[in-house]
């Protein structure tokens, strides 16, 4: 029987904060309302592009697991968003890695990309289609945002986060899973305005609107992940008392307090960052797993539960057993290009193209 473990972990997060008090120099907001609403802070905004932070992810996570780009036979490359169409995100990763032997796929299932990435790349391992496979997650969610919509803009952030799966005859790695799709409530999170579902010749065609449910999604959320993560326990003969640590998406502190206590967990064995980084999509469950190793929160052996769901409204659990190592065997020194603009300058134009949309089609 294979197994997939996970054997390197990495994470980009760029240097650049935009603030909840900088989001209220723009927006009829306040640190209050989006602290006590989400638990949110502070959240990163890109200045490069979301191939830069996947490479240097992918780069920490190689490094990690004392690999080289040629050892990888699959890239899976969850996100929503991407540098281009056409080619795929995955292909310009694989391209600036030097990951000749990789193929490379993009999974859109937003937040949970990465969740379906690895529940798709550990199977393909224990089928033995594959040995060596390359998991990312993360979004440059920043660049489609619409930042005239207080409900949404103030959720969202850029990061990304990667782990390395290889095959081994132990029972470690993803030792159960389930993903499903809650397809009914598709309309509770829409990114509007590009597609071939709006016409290219309206002239609201590439301003990336967001229809946004908040409260729906909530609900949804919560019953779904608890009930996937209840579902894994079950495959896998695990009570909830035996994990370790949960390491979920993360969406909304207030999300992540009714996850813990559904599933009977004490919150202080839910790894939060939240605050931090604001909801980075498919890139939350990945920076949280590498900076639960960098804490130690996670050691030898320990049962970790994650679990996820977004647009779709796509949802999933995971449970992993641990291996033997929680330390890097190799570090890389990858890093992003400097950056010498702030998070409000980055923006600026983009602030500027939404608002004056907004101002225009609400006079229309
Ligand atoms: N600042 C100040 N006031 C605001 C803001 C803001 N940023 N946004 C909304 N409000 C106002 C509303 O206009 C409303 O005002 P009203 O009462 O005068 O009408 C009031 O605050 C309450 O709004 P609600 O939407 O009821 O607020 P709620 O408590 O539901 O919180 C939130 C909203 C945080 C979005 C919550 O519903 C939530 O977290 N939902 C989950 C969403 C999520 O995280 N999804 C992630 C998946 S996304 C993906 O997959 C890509």
């Amino acid at each position: 029987m294979h197994y997939a473990q996970i054997t390197g972990w990495g994470k980009c997060v760029p240097p650049t904060i935009l603030t909840n008090k900088d989001l209220t120099t723009f927006m009829d907001t306040t640190d209050e309302w989006i602290t006590s609403r989400t638990g949110i802070k502070e959240r990163r905004i890109c200045h490069c592009n979301f191939s830069d932070m996947a490479l240097v992810a992918a780069k920490q996570a190689l490094a990690a697991a004392n690999l080289k780009p040629t050892d990888i036979d699959l890239i899976l490359l969850g996100a929503l968003t991407n540098d281009s169409y056409c080619p795929n995100t995955a292909s310009l990763v694989q391209d600036a890695l030097g990951a000749t032997n990789a193929a490379s796929i993009d999974i859109n299932s937003a937040c949970t990309g990465f969740l379906y990435g690895l529940h798709i790349g550990t199977n393909l391992i224990r089928a033995g289609a594959h040995k060596k496979v390359l998991v990312i997650g993360g979004e440059f969610i920043s660049h489609y945002m619409d930042w005239s919509r207080r409900e949404v803009a103030v959720l969202f952030g850029d990061a990304c986060g990667a782990v390395v799966l290889e095959a081994t005859e132990e029972a470690v790695g993803l030792i159960a899973s389930k993903i499903g799709c809650d397809a009914e409530a598709n309309h509770a999170i829409e990114i509007t305005n590009l597609g071939s579902a709006f016409s290219k010749t309206s002239e609201d065609f590439l301003y990336n609107g967001w229809n946004f449910e908040g409260q729906e999604v909530f609900k949804r959320a919560v019953k779904a992940m608890s009930q996937a993560a209840g579902d894994v326990l079950a495959e896998a003969g695990i009570t909830i008392d035996q994990v370790n640590l949960v390491v979920p998406h993360q969406a909304n502190k207030r999300i992540l307090d009714a996850l813990a206590k559904r599933i009977g967990i004490p919150e202080d064995k839910v790894f939060v960052n939240v605050h931090k980084y604001g909801n980075t999509s498919a890139g939350t469950i990945p920076v949280a797993l590498t900076e639960s190793l960098e804490e130690n929160r996670i050691k030898p052996g320990d049962y970790v539960l994650t679990a996820s769901f977004g647009a779709g409204l796509t949802w999933g659990a995971g449970l992993i057993r641990w291996g033997e190592r929680t330390t890097p065997l190799t570090q890389s020194d990858a890093k992003l290009p400097p950056c010498n603009k702030t998070a409000l300058e980055i923006l600026a134009p983009s602030i500027q193209r939404y608002t004056q949309y907004r101002a225009r089609t609400e006079q229309a």
